[in-house]
């Protein structure tokens, strides 16, 4: 749980110091008031990233020099020259040192990516949830990734000059495949426990019995993908890229057995958005033992009642400390037992 959230200078909020006792906790006020930097504040603090900008630079208020962000357990200073922390007394340099000291579960209206968007979208998603449940994927996401630049920096070698190291090119190969299988593993499995949770939610939010299929179909043996890469190799060396592996995979997601992205309503990608969301949050629960903090960005505008009030059931139910920002307390199917002060707006 949050307690305290103290902040100077990030984006347009004026310096503030607040106090938090559970429950939910309603940020109200019209557009561009501030209401998304207050969650990327928390975000940030809790979780080491943003969810609007991969250089947390951009945060600092434009007429200051750097933005503090701190709780009763961390604190991180971001300016141009980088970034400077603590977490429970020890100083870290690295922001994604903070990631799931608090986890949370941040859902907005672009959540409808997940349905919609691209396999990226998907895998980032199942990586994140992964990351929570289990520590160790982080560095072997982290791992995988560092030999899949390396291999790709190869072949672009091989298609600048024709030709490479064969001896080092053949090792990372090899290592890119151990890695993979690693990643295979963990995200079929992943999506295994989310199934049920997801269809769960699915059902409450539309109360309609719609089974919702959401595979890892990708998932090869060792031998197997380095066939694959065998196969592709001419293209690979073509494309100075690795053309293959868990960086390329869609997750199969289905809706009555038809392809959510291209047949889904707007409405159902909405309830399957906020469906895997929600199951995350479980998960995240069920794994951790904690629970993890919901933040909801503006996501009541586009439901319609009967969506919101079964939103409004799960959260109660689920009982997080939750922050929810609207720019029309109309349009919350709850009530909020505290309110983010307007002092802390400009
Ligand atoms: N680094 C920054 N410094 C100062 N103001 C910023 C910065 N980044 C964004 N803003 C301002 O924040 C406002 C957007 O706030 P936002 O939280 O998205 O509003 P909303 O209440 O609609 O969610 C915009 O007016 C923008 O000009
Ligand atoms: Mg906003």
């Amino acid at each position: 749980m949050l307690h305290t959230l103290e902040q100077i200078n990030f984006r347009n909020l004026k310096e503030f110091s607040l106090d938090f006792s559970g429950g939910i906790t309603i940020i109200c006020g019209p557009n561009g008031h501030g209401k998304s930097n207050l969650l990327e504040a928390i975000h940030i603090i809790c979780q080491g990233f943003s969810f609007k900008t991969k250089a947390l630079q951009e945060a600092i208020n434009w007429n200051a020099k750097d933005f503090i962000l701190r709780t009763k357990t961390a604190a991180i200073q971001v300016d141009s020259t980088g970034v400077k922390g603590k977490l429970e007394g020890k100083e870290f340099r690295r922001a994604n040192t903070l990631f799931g000291s608090a986890p949370l579960v941040f859902i907005s209206p672009e959540d409808i990516q997940l349905a919609k968007g691209t396999p990226e979208n998907k895998r980032n998603f199942l990586d994140e949830l992964l990351c929570f449940c289990k520590k160790s994927n982080l560095d072997l996401l982290r791992r995988y990734r560092r030999v899949l630049q390396q291999r790709n920096r190869l072949l672009k070698d091989i298609a600048d000059t024709g030709t490479t190291n064969e001896y080092l090119f053949e090792a990372l190969t090899e290592q890119l495949s151990t890695l993979a299988v690693m990643v295979w593993q963990e995200r079929k499995a992943i999506c295994e426990i989310l199934e049920p949770h997801i269809n769960n939610f699915y059902q409450t939010l539309c109360n309609k019995s719609e089974e919702i299929k959401f595979t890892y179909a990708r998932a090869l043996t060792k031998e197997d993908f380095l066939n694959v890469l065998k196969e592709k190799f001419n293209a690979e060396r073509a494309s100075g890229t690795t053309l293959a592996g868990p960086h390329r995979d869609d997750i199969e997601l289905l809706i009555s057995g038809h392809s959510m992205r291209d047949f889904g309503s707007q409405g159902q990608c909405r309830s399957i958005a906020l469906s895997m969301k929600f199951a995350a949050a479980e998960i995240i629960e069920n794994h951790t033992g904690t629970k993890p903090i919901l933040l909801l960005d503006d996501v009541f505008a586009e439901l319609d009642t009967s969506r919101r009030e079964a939103v409004a059931k799960i959260v109660k139910q689920k009982d997080l400390q939750t922050f929810a920002a609207t720019p029309s307390a109309a349009d919350l199917p709850f009530q909020g037992d505290a309110l983010i002060p307007s002092s802390v707006f400009h």
